[in-house]
C-alpha cells in the first residue's frame, strides 16, 4: 500500500538524517519509493521560490501534490520538508489518501547547537532572514501520527519507532530486525547515487 511519510521539523531536528533511514529500508525491502528532501526539491524543483510564508506554502502543497500522483501509482513518498505551517499540512493530508505526519521534535536550543549547516549562526547575525525557529515562525503539529524526540532518542531509536508505527498500520510488512540496512557510509554513497542517476543537481 502506498502512502507519504511527512517528516516535519524545525532545521537541525533530524528530518534528512531519519527519513534517509527509512527510505533505505523500505528500498531495502523491495518497496518502491522516492525521496523528496527539502533542500534537493529547492535546488531542482522550487528554484523559483524563497521562503515568505506564501512561498512555504506553495511549496509544501506542490510537494503534496506530487506526493499524491506518486501513492497514485503506488510509490511511496517519504518527504523531509520543515513545513512550519499547520493549515498547508493539513491540506495535504486532505489530498493524500495515506498521510502520515512525523513530528521531528527538537527543542530550538538543542538544534541550534547541532547548527549542521551553519545556518543558525547566520540568522542570528541576521545574514539569513525568515528562518524558521529565529525570524520565522514554526506551528508545532497538535496530532502528529508520531512523534519523535531526537533530543531525548539516538537515531536508531527514533529510526525504530518510526518503522514500528509503519509496521504497525499495516503500510510496511513486517520484518523480524529493524535494524538499519545499510551503514552511514553505505547510505551516503546510495543516496548521492540514487540523485545522480535521477539527473538532480550534486549536492555540496
Ligand atoms: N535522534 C536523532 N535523530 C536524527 N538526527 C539526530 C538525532 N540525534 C542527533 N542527530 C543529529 O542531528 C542532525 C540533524 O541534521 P539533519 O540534516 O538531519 O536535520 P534536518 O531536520 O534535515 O535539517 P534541515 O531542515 O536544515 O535540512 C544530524 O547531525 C544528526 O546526526
Ligand atoms: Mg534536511
Amino acid at each position: 500500500m502506498s502512502f507519504t511519510l511527512w517528516f516535519t521539523g524545525l532545521s537541525g531536528a533530524g528530518k534528512t538524517t531519519l527519513s534517509r533511514k527509512v527510505f533505505f529500508e523500505l528500498r531495502e525491502r523491495g518497496l518502491k519509493g522516492e525521496h523528496l528532501d527539502g533542500d534537493i526539491i529547492r535546488a531542482n524543483f522550487s528554484q523559483e521560490l524563497g521562503f515568505s510564508q506564501r512561498d512555504r506554502d506553495i511549496n509544501v502543497r506542490r510537494i503534496g501534490f506530487v506526493s499524491h500522483l506518486l501513492n497514485k501509482h503506488g510509490v511511496i513518498s517519504v518527504v523531509a520538508v520543515i513545513a512550519p505551517y499547520a493549515a498547508a499540512r493539513r491540506q495535504n493530508r486532505q489530498l493524500i489518501e495515506n498521510y502520515v505526519e512525523v513530528f521531528v521534535h527538537c527543542p530550538l536550543s538543542v538544534a541550534e547547537s547541532r547548527d549542521v549547516k551553519g545556518l543558525y549562526a547566520k540568522a542570528r547575525a541576521g545574514v539569513i532572514p525568515n528562518f524558521t525557529g529565529v525570524s520565522d515562525p514554526y506551528e508545532e503539529p497538535v496530532e502528529p501520527d508520531l512523534e519523535v524526540r531526537t533530543d531525548l532518542n539516538s537515531v536508531d531509536e527514533c529510526y525504530a519507532q518510526i518503522i514500528d508505527h509503519l509496521e504497525s498500520r499495516g503500510l510496511v510488512p513486517r520484518k523480524p530486525d529493524c535494524r538499519p540496512c545499510l551503514t552511514v557510509a553505505e547510505e551516503e554513497r546510495a543516496w548521492r547515487e540514487h540523485l545522480a542517476s535521477l539527473g538532480y543537481a550534486i549536492l555540496k
